[in-house]
């Protein structure tokens, strides 16, 4: 099966808020061209940003350049219900990947980005409540429509999607993925979804910028060893994993991401890669 996104980085949206430099439609336009120059195409939204509001900014920009939409990869995910969302007496944040909750939401997402589809459409969380076949129904319905072309997961283990991709082909699951969370590294998880044909996103690749002193040190060796930075070494670590996940920024800051785009063939020795992975640890494999 072909890889859905065949580049090293994508641009997340959950932050967007933070940024007032991106305040208005023009300004986010002006970033979305600049990273499709640098041949940074694919945009990772979910309904829960900023309840909607970053869809809705992205959509907004989308429409001064129309033309721009063909360019660009639009991922988004649904099925997490903030507790002010809930229209319930009990008032509860939850999941819901019900058939007709998932169609609505992704109607809603297709509205606020103004674009008739979605490339990519995630289930965000694992539903304990999930019914399979419901679920498997429902998303190939939305490729059928054509408001989705291909579908996903996010945050699932094997155990989570191997029944649905039995039944639809799931062609991405993004995973929480960095130095700092090392768990599906370690428990086969990245070989088994290689071998499913399944690509993975990372979120999180900096940990929001928080790793520990011991590992920025480690970061530091290693960045001066490549005359590069410290995240983009922690970039690299991740790139460096079978599948070769897909890394998505979080950041909204033109240096960062054009950091990130300028080093992402870097690859670390094998040495280096267990450095780090040591120095994130605490301990040396066994
Ligand atoms: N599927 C899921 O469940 C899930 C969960 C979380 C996130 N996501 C997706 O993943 C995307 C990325 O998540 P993330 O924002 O946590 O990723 P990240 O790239 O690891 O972190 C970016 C954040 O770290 C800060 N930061 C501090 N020092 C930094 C440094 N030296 N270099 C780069 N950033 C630094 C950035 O602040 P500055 O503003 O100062 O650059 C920004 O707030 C989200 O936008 C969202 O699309 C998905």
């Amino acid at each position: 099966m072909t890889a859905v996104l065949n580049q090293p980085l994508a641009i997340g949206m959950m932050r967007l808020a933070d940024y007032p430099e991106l305040a208005t439609a023009q300004q986010l336009l002006g970033l979305v061209l600049r990273c499709a120059e640098q041949g940074v195409t694919t945009f990772d939204h979910a309904d829960i940003y900023g309840a909607g509001q970053c869809e809705a900014k992205f959509g907004e920009a989308l429409a001064i350049k129309p033309s721009v939409r063909s360019q660009l990869t639009l991922i988004s995910k649904a099925d997490i219900v903030a507790r002010d969302a809930d229209d319930s007496p009990w008032q509860v944040k939850h999941y819901n990947s019900s058939a007709e909750y998932l169609v609505q939401q992704v109607d809603a997402s297709l509205r606020r980005l103004r674009t008739d589809y979605l490339d990519g459409f995630l289930l965000h969380r694992p539903d304990p409540l999930m019914r399979v076949d419901e679920l498997a129904d429902v998303l190939q319905g939305l490729i059928a429509s054509g408001k989705v072309r291909w579908v996903g997961v996010s945050n699932f283990a094997p155990a989570h999607w191997s029944a649905l991709a039995a039944a639809v082909p799931l062609r991405c699951n993004q995973i929480e993925l960095s130095l700092a969370a090392q768990a599906a590294v370690w428990d086969g998880q990245l070989q088994h979804m290689a071998a499913k044909g399944i690509q993975v996103m990372a979120w999180s690749p900096l940990a929001g910028g928080r790793f520990s002193s011991n590992l920025k040190q480690a970061l530091q060796a290693v960045a001066e060893a490549h005359g590069a930075t410290v995240e983009q070494i922690a970039l690299a670590w991740v790139r460096a994993l079978p599948g070769a996940p897909v890394c998505v920024l979080g950041s909204l800051r033109w240096q960062r991401i054009s950091d990130a785009v300028s080093a992402s063939a870097l690859c670390l020795s094998r040495q280096e890669w267990f450095y780090l992975a040591e120095a994130a640890r605490g301990h040396a494999v066994a």
